[in-house]
């Protein structure tokens, strides 16, 4: 950006454009936490498992590192950063907000390295664990500050918050709670535990917490809000979607307090009834809106709650019938590669470019081929860990398999990486030749309030 230009920008324009780098900022992390420490710490561990024909000799903190890399890093940064971005577009930018979005990217990013670092280096991890976790709870809570300290434009009506907003807002509460309860565990490892791993059967029952009241809502409320314009969904229903949210938090405070059982038949019950309050497989309304994207996108949103059901039939299974790991890894894969991960990549392909500077995405066939390999290889992994791990017949067979599903997801992971990395480093679409500009105001029409 030359001098004359930065000149002759209003003071707010100028904050806007410099909030939009703090937001390519934690876009850029999330793509790196979730290619190295996150997916490619995933394969390898999923590539000695299979060597190993067990998952009981590999290190639980290696495990660790990788889960708390893909929730946290990838995911957990993606949403700061859009948080932050929205903020842009809810009214009236605070002069601080440029600041706070950068010390929370370094108290984020700190935090969420030092929890890497520690868990696969066992580096003074009694303190680093504690350490980390309070890192992440201050760099979201300066988030969360600024957030909701904002205000919309002075004058404009105050109008109820919608239903998607309230549910967007039960998944920031249960950020915030995912965090603390992860503050707690770090500071029990670090006390009692003889390894940088949190103890086996605290962390199986934690992990449900920042799955089903952080992750999940959040997505649902802002498919609530941006499916029926680009998909061309009916709207959702406000009250249905409230109670699946409602049945969420239910089930996560009935598995903490240890029925397990209850809780995944739960989340099941709120999976069903989120999908049918958001009309995913209801008769579109009007046509969805592809420009820029491939034009499959809308079946990947399905696939994505196709996967979110097959989630919480395992779930059940798992909690009635796990025996060696194989079905709560395959139900915690279906979740979190088969909904969250497809989700991201179709519908983060589709907003991220036009956050990050209004870019058009680079290619619209690395976009399809993401999403085709993320959802065979997902499928791969989810049919062959049940066998393999809980040793049914021709378990040899699906031991094999398994490494193939591995490289099958990291290669649909350096394909999503590719694409918006390049695209990132292309010029804003208003600036480019031959690139298409995204169809004026859709962005902003969906985002600003
Ligand atoms: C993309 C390829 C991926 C591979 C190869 C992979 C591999 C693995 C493996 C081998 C485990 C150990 C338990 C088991 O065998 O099921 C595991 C656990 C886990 N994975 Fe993944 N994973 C991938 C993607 C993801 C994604 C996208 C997420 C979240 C967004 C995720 C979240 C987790 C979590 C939370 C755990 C449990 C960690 C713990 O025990 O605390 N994984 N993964």
């Amino acid at each position: 950006m030359d001098n004359n230009k930065a000149e002759t920008r209003t003071p707010a324009v100028h904050r806007e454009v410099q909030l939009q780098r703090a937001v390519m900022a934690y876009i850029v992390t999330g793509i790196v936490f979730m290619l190295l420490p996150g997916t490619f710490l995933g394969v390898w561990n999923l590539i000695s498992i299979s060597n190993r024909h067990q998952l009981d000799t590999l290190s639980p903190a290696w495990l660790q590192a990788h889960g708390h890399a893909q929730i946290y890093g990838w995911i957990g940064t993606f949403i700061i950063g859009i948080g932050f971005y929205s903020l842009s577009k809810m009214g009236q930018l605070p002069p601080f907000a440029v600041r706070r979005a950068w010390t929370a990217y370094g108290l984020w990013a700190a935090g969420v390295t030092l929890r890497w670092g520690a868990n696969v280096t066992g580096w003074h991890w009694r303190i680093a664990l504690p350490v980390s976790a309070a890192l992440e709870l201050a760099g979201f809570l300066t988030f969360f500050a600024t957030v909701s300290r904002h205000k919309a434009n002075p004058g404009a009506p105050r109008k109820p918050k919608e239903p998607w907003m309230l549910v967007v807002i039960a998944g920031t509460c249960g950020f915030l709670f995912a965090l603390l309860m992860n503050v707690f565990t770090t500071c029990q490892a670090a006390w009692l535990g003889v390894t940088p791993a949190v103890p086996h059967a605290l962390d199986q029952r934690m992990l449900v917490i920042p799955v089903w009241v952080f992750l999940v809502p959040t997505v649902w409320g802002f498919n609530a809000r941006w499916l029926p314009v680009f998909v061309g969904l009916q709207g959702a229903n406000g009250k249905q979607l409230l109670a699946a949210t409602g049945l969420g938090w239910l089930g996560v405070l009935l598995a903490l307090s240890g029925y397990s059982l209850v809780a995944a038949v739960l989340f099941l019950i709120a999976a069903a009834v989120a999908t049918f309050a958001l009309r995913i497989f209801h008769r579109p309304v009007k046509a969805a809106k592809t420009t820029g994207v491939h034009g499959s996108f809308p079946w990947f949103v399905r696939f994505a709650y196709l996967w979110l059901g097959v989630a919480g039939v395992l779930t059940v299974w798992a909690a009635a019938a796990d025996h060696a790991g194989g079905i709560w890894g395959a139900s915690r894969h279906s979740v979190t590669v088969g909904f969250l991960g497809v989700m991201v990549f179709a519908i983060g392909q589709r907003i991220l470019p036009a956050f990050c500077g209004a870019r058009v995405l680079f290619s619209k066939r690395a976009m399809l081929a993401s999403l085709v390999l993320l959802n065979v290889g997902c499928a791969l992994r989810v049919s062959s860990e049940i066998p393999a791990y809980e040793g049914f017949l021709y378990a040899q067979l699906f031991w094999r398999i398994l490494p193939i599903s591995a490289v099958t997801e990291l290669t649909a992971v350096s394909v999503f990486a590719a694409n918006l990395l390049v695209t990132f480093c292309r010029p804003p679409a208003h600036l480019s030749v031959e690139a298409p500009r995204p169809a004026p105001g859709v962005f902003a029409s969906v985002i600003a309030r």
